[in-house]
């Protein structure tokens, strides 16, 4: 980085030429004579404004991160007496923007809130901060997130928060200093939330959604001996593990999968063969955990990758970075003792975790959703068209105010909900949670659906476009749709909801 000098408005408007182009953005002075000829947007552009304060045409065409990422090559200086009007914000900070974060970090009262939540917010969108740039390469280049950065993920306790609070915490250190008996499903929401701002759907997916849905019927179900090995190592970052149901011919229909697993004659392995579709995590993982069907039912098993297993990426419309796979099992050989639970009682090993699993997605689609609320606010406030900010215009404000209402409401859901998980037992969950739960995710999804839609129209060309200033909307508005299929889709989710309704109803209600 050169060395920073002050300089006056005088002194940077002799910079002028094209061998000798200086710039002024905020209050400090950029040196762009080299850069100018690699400059995506052009170099005449660049060298016309040479010597002047090109703040505003700046902000109108570049997010902060352009900045942030070339400021330590061109930066050379500060103008006299000036100091930078944008924030520019440091890992961990929380937004100040209306509405970009949820109520208790805008400063309202909680009943559900504490010290420990807000400290768990800011470690982990610290580590969040950091990862992004190298995040939103993966995601554009379709690269998978490296060893090195699972278990950099492992070691902060980022993996293990996604999991909600439980045994497997025991001896972790947990991000912001919580401790593992204070962490609730308060901050396993959060944990989601944030993941899902870092703005690479794909890579986040990568980074965090097998070991979510796979893991959890391990240490659930497994047999002591299965969890203290497997349990240790995949939340460390050392193992990675996905959840492998779905196939060709079973989606919504988790019954009709075909993969089989026969029991060897010595009756001390089974022989798995069949197909997986849209394994997440798939292409990359180490383990298994694969339904199959037994003569006795449905069976859950963990299974290792061997050369039987071939797993091939899956296009889907985020990046490969995700490493959705279709899955081949031909002639796998699995001993006994890695059936997760009962040989048969599979359906229930599945469904178990399925409640969790969707309160999970509802947080990480309310966290993707805010973060864009917040960019479309930032937008609408930068943007000038006809002589005016976007914010002006009363269709625009109109615009933000459904997004934001709609966000409102899910979101104090999904808090009263994650009350009631903290309180009621797990079984108790299953029973009254169900339904509830479904109809969360339903609406969680359908608000973002309506977010999708709004923000495209805010920003233009942007939004479907895949670099510059629309880039985050761009990609909610290309990715909005996992949240509405995986995990139990729209239409299930709904009908769960009615369906759990009906088992309650009183037998004599009549109008
Ligand atoms: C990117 C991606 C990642 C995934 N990751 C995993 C993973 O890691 N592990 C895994 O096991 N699976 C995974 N899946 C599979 C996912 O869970 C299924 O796509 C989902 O369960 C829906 O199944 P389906 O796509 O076969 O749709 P179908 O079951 O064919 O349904 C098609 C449509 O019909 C509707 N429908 C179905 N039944 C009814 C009904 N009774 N009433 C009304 N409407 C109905 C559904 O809502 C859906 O919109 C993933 C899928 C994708 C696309
Ligand atoms: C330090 C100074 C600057 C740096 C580091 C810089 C960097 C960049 C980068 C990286 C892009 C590509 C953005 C993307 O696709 O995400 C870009 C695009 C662009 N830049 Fe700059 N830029 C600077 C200053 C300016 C200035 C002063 C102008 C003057 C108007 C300008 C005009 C443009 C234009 C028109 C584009 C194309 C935008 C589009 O595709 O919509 N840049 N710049």
């Amino acid at each position: 980085m050169p060395e920073l000098k002050v300089f006056t408005r005088a002194e940077v408007a002799k910079h002028n030429t094209e061998d000798d182009c200086w710039i002024i953005i905020d209050g400090a002075v950029y040196n762009v004579s080299t850069f100018a000829q690699l400059h995506p947007g052009g170099s005449q552009i660049l060298v016309e404004l040479g010597g002047k304060d090109v703040t505003d045409d700046f902000y109108g065409l570049h997010r902060q991160e352009v900045l942030v990422k070339y400021a330590p090559r061109l930066k050379i200086g500060t103008i006299e007496n000036e100091v930078a009007q944008v924030s520019i914000p440091v890992p961990g900070e929380l937004s100040t923007v209306p509405y970009a974060e949820p109520s208790y970090w805008m400063g309202f009262k909680s009943p559900y809130f504490n010290e420990s939540h807000t400290a768990f917010r800011k470690a982990i969108r610290a580590i969040y901060d950091e990862i992004r740039p190298d995040a939103i390469l993966a995601e554009d280049q379709g690269t998978y997130p490296s060893k090195e950065l699972y278990a950099k993920l492992g070691e902060a306790g980022v993996l293990a928060s996604q999991l909600g609070p439980g045994d497997h915490l025991k001896g972790m250190k947990l991000p912001g200093g919580v401790r593992p008996e204070e962490f609730d499903y308060f901050h396993e929401m959060i944990a989601h939330q944030e993941t899902s701002r870092l703005g690479a759907p794909g890579f986040t997916d990568g980074i965090s959604s097998g070991y979510s849905i796979g893991l959890p019927p391990i240490f659930n179900f497994g047999s002591p001996a299965l969890k203290a090995r497997v349990v240790p190592e995949v939340l460390l970052g050392k193992k990675r593990i996905c959840l492998a149901i779905t196939e060709p011919y079973a989606g919504s229909d988790v019954a009709r999968i075909r993969t089989t697993a026969k029991r060897t004659p010595d009756g001390k392995h089974f022989i798995i063969n069949g197909v997986k579709k849209w394994i997440t995590n798939g292409a990359f993982s180490d383990y298994f955990t694969v339904a199959a069907t037994t003569e006795k039912g449905i069976t859950v098993f963990f299974v290792e990758r061997d050369e039987n297993i071939e797993t091939k990426q899956i296009k889907t419309s985020y990046s490969p970075s995700a490493g959705t796979a279709y899955i081949t099992f031909e002639n796998v050989k699995v001993p006994a003792e890695n059936i997760i639970g009962k040989e048969g009682e599979g359906f229930k090993v599945i469904m178990f975790n399925f409640s969790h699993e969707r309160v999970y997605i509802c947080a990480a689609v309310t966290g993707a959703s805010r973060a864009i609320v917040e960019d479309c606010f930032k937008w609408a406030n930068q943007r000038k068209v006809f002589g005016k900010r976007l914010i002006d215009q009363p269709v625009i404000r109109n615009k933000l105010a459904s997004m934001i209402a709609q966000l409102e409401a899910v979101e104090n859901w999904l808090e009263n909900i994650t009350y009631q998980m903290c309180k009621m037992p797990y079984l108790e969950q299953s029973v009254k949670l169900a339904g509830p739960i479904g109809l969360l995710k339903y609406q969680v999804t359908r608000v973002s659906h309506n977010i999708a839609d709004d923000a495209c129209q805010i920003f233009g060309g942007r939004a479907i476009t895949k670099t510059g200033m629309g880039r985050t909307v761009e990609a909610f508005q290309r990715t909005y749709k996992f949240g509405a299929i995986l995990g139990g889709s729209e239409e299930i989710m709904a009908d769960l909801g009615i369906r759990q309704a009906m088992k309650y109803f009183p037998q004599g209600a009549k109008l």
